[in-house]
C-alpha cells in the first residue's frame, strides 16, 4: 500500500544455533550475473537491507526492505543470499553504561556506586511518604509480604525483590512504581530485558491512572503488541490537538506516497522529534527494554528512580543501562530460576556474562525480600514446580475452589486435578524449513483439545499454546487455521508460542506440546530446567501436556 517492498523467504537454520525474530535487520543480496541477466548490465549486483516484519505460519519470514525501492530483481524467486547485519547496538549501549559507570559521578549515586562494587558502606534509607493504602488503583490488594515489599522499596535506595512465579512480582513491581510516582523524585524509568514483559509491565501501571510511555525502538514499531495504543509512536500519530496538525498532514502525506521531498522530510523528522519529546517529558512513568533505555530519544534525560523486572533475564552491563542515567533508588525484581541471560558466545558466558546483577548483588551479601504465595495455578499445578524448583517453599494464596472453572464440562481424569499428561508415541520429524522439529501427532492432539475446550465453552483468548519449538509452532498454528469447527478467527485468536517469549505471562489454560519423541537424546530444550519451570507455570485453571512418556526427562514428569 505504502510502496513498501517485502521479500518472503525460509530460513535455515538450526533453533538452537539463531532464530529470526520481528525486528531482526537481514540484508538481501543478489550476485552480480543474476542481476545482470535481469537488468540487462553489468552492475555490481543488488542488495537491500531490511527488517523482519513477521514469521508466518508456515515459518516462511517476512522482510520489510527499507527506503523506497524502484529498481530491484523483484521478479527473481532463487539465487538470494540473506546476511545478518550486525548491529552493534545493544553492545554499544550496554559499553556505554559501564564506561559512565567508571568515569561519570553523576551516573548513580555514591551510595549504589559503592553497592554496586561490593563496598563496604553505611546502610541508607530514603525518606519516603509512606502511602496510607498500599494498593495501588485497580490491581489486586497486596499480601503482607507483598507490602512488606514496596515497603521496603520505597525506603531504601537498593532494593531486591524475588519470587516463584505467580508471587506478584509484576503486580507488586506496578505497585511501587505506583507509589514511587507520587514521591516527586521526577519521573520513573521501568524496564525488563524482554519486549513482553516490557508490554506486561506497562499494561499494569496504565490501569493504575498513571500517564505511561512505552518506548520502543524504531525497528519494532510494525510489531503488533498489546500495548499498542501506549507507545511513543502510537500516540504521535494519534495526537489530534490543533497544534500538531501539521505533523498529521506530513504523515498522511508520507503513508500514501511513501516518501517525501527532501524539504518535506526535514520538517517531518523536526516535528516528530518535539512531538517525541514533549509527550516523553509529560509521562509519570516511561516503559522500555534495558537496552531501549539507551535510545538516544532520552540521551538528556535523567532518573532517580528506576525497577527492573525480569531483572534475573538480563546481562549485568544490560541492567546496568537504565540504571546509569541518574539512579538513587534501585528496584530489581526476578527469578533465578527461571529463564536467564540468552549468551551465544560460550567463553563469555564462562567469564560471567550469565551472571546477572541480581544474582551477583545476593552473592555480595544484599538480601532480597521474597514472596512466596503464589495467586496464579491451581494448587495442583503449582506442587511440582514448588518441590522441583523451590525446595517446596511456593505456597499457595489461591484455593481449589478459586481455581475450578464453572461452567465448563471438561472431561480432566480427576475433575478435582485440572492437569494431564497426553502420552503419544507419534514420531518427531524435521520442520519444514530442515532445522527444527515438529511432531505431527501432537500436533493433532492439541487441535482436537482446542475445539473441545472452545465446545465447552472456554474463548480463544483464555487458551495458550506453548511449544519449545519453532517448527512445531509453525506446524500448529497452520493446523488450527485449517480446522472448521469454529471460526477461522478463533482459531487465529488462540496464541501459540515459545517457552521464552512465554516467561512473565499467563493464561487459564495451557497447553504444552513438548515435541520431542525419542527414548535417547531426551527432549531438547525442555532439559534446561529453568525452561521447564517457565512451561509449567503459566496456566491458572489447567494445563495438559503433550508428549511422549518414554522421553528422558518427562519421566520425571
Ligand atoms: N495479592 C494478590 N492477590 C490476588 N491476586 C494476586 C495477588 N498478587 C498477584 N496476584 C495475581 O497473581 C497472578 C500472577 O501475578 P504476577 O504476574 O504479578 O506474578 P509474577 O511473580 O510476576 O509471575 P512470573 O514469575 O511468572 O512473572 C496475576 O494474575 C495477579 O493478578
Ligand atoms: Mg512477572
Amino acid at each position: 500500500l505504502n510502496k513498501k517492498r517485502i521479500a518472503y523467504f525460509h530460513f535455515t537454520k538450526e533453533d538452537t544455533e539463531a532464530r529470526l525474530a520481528p525486528g531482526d535487520e537481514l540484508r538481501l543480496r543478489l550476485n552480480s550475473s543474476a542481476y545482470a541477466d535481469l537488468s540487462g548490465s553489468d552492475e555490481a549486483g543488488w542488495s537491500a537491507v531490511g527488517h523482519v516484519s513477521k514469521i508466518t505460519a508456515n515459518e516462511e519470514v517476512a522482510l520489510e526492505l527499507r527506503g523506497g525501492q524502484q529498481l530491484g530483481p523483484w521478479d527473481i524467486n532463487h539465487g538470494f543470499q540473506v546476511e545478518f547485519v550486525w548491529k552493534s547496538t545493544s553492545f554499544d549501549r550496554m559499553q556505554a553504561a559501564m564506561r559512565t559507570f567508571a568515569v561519570d559521578d553523576t551516573s548513580v549515586s555514591g551510595y549504589l556506586y559503592h553497592k554496586l562494587l561490593g563496598h563496604d558502606v553505611e546502610p541508607q534509607t530514603i525518606r519516603s511518604t509512606v502511602p496510607k493504602h498500599f494498593t495501588a488503583p485497580n490491581l489486586p490488594q497486596l499480601n503482607h509480604s507483598q507490602v512488606y515489599a514496596v515497603r521496603k522499596a520505597l525506603s531504601n535506595p537498593l532494593c531486591l525483590i524475588q519470587g516463584p512465579p505467580g508471587t506478584g512480582k509484576t503486580v507488586t513491581s506496578a505497585t511501587i512504581v505506583y507509589h514511587l510516582t507520587r514521591q516527586n523524585q521526577g519521573q520513573v524509568l521501568v524496564c525488563a530485558p524482554s519486549n513482553i514483559a516490557v508490554d506486561q509491565l506497562a499494561e499494569k501501571l496504565h490501569k493504575t491512572g498513571l500517564k505511561v510511555v512505552r518506548l520502543s525502538a524504531k525497528s519494532r514499531e510494525a510489531v503488533a503488541s498489546s500495548v499498542d495504543f501506549l507507545t511513543l509512536h502510537h500516540q504521535v500519530r494519534h495526537l489530534d490537538t490543533p497544534d500538531h496538525q501539521e505533523l498529521q498532514k506530513l504523515m498522511a502525506l508520507k503513508d500514501e506516497l511513501g516518501e517525501l521531498s527532501h524539504v518535506d522530510e526535514k520538517k517531518f523528522k523536526q516535528l516528530q522529534n518535539s512531538t517525541e519529546r514533549e509527550l516523553l517529558t509529560a509521562a509519570d512513568v516511561i516503559c522500555t527494554t534495558c537496552v531501549g533505555a539507551g535510545d538516544p530519544r532520552l540521551q538528556n534525560f535523567r532518573f532517580k528512580q528506576v525497577l527492573v523486572d525480569e531483572s534475573t533475564q538480563a546481562a549485568e552491563p544490560e541492567c546496568l543501562i537504565p540504571i546509569m542515567m541518574g539512579a538513587k533508588q534501585m528496584v530489581l525484581v526476578g527469578d533465578h530460576c527461571q529463564l536467564g541471560p540468552v549468551i551465544m558466545c560460550k567463553k563469555a558466558a564462562k567469564a560471567g556474562l550469565h551472571q546477572s546483577l541480581f544474582e551477583r548483588l545476593i552473592f555480595l551479601g544484599v538480601r532480597p525480600v521474597r514472596l512466596e504465595v503464589q495467586y496464579r495455578m491451581h494448587p495442583c499445578l503449582s506442587e511440582f514446580p514448588s518441590q522441583s524448583f523451590y525446595d517446596g517453599s511456593l505456597q499457595n494464596g489461591v484455593t481449589l475452589n478459586e481455581r475450578l472453572y464453572a461452567g465448563i464440562e471438561f472431561p480432566w481424569p480427576r475433575p478435582d486435578m485440572p492437569m494431564f499428561f497426553l502420552n503419544s508415541t507419534g514420531a518427531e520429524e524435521i520442520s519444514a524449513s530442515g532445522t527444527s522439529y515438529l511432531n505431527r501427532t501432537e500436533a493433532t492432539n492439541i487441535e482436537k483439545l482446542v475445539t473441545y475446550f472452545l465446545k465447552s465453552g472456554v474463548k480463544p483468548y483464555q487458551v495458550g499454546i506453548i511449544t519449545p519449538y519453532e517448527g512445531q509452532r509453525a506446524y500448529i498454528c497452520a493446523v488450527l487455521q485449517r480446522q472448521t469447527t469454529f471460526s477461522h478467527k478463533a482459531y487465529e485468536e488462540i496464541e501459540v508460542a515459545s517457552v521464552d517469549s512465554f516467561q512473565g505471562r499467563e493464561k487459564d489454560f495451557i497447553l504444552l506440546s513438548c515435541v520431542r519423541s525419542n527414548q535417547n537424546q531426551g527432549i531438547g530444550f525442555l532439559n534446561d530446567p529453568r525452561r521447564l519451570n517457565v512451561a509449567l507455570t503459566r496456566a491458572k485453571y489447567g494445563l495438559i501436556i503433550c508428549g511422549n512418556a518414554k522421553a528422558k526427562i518427562l519421566k520425571a514428569l
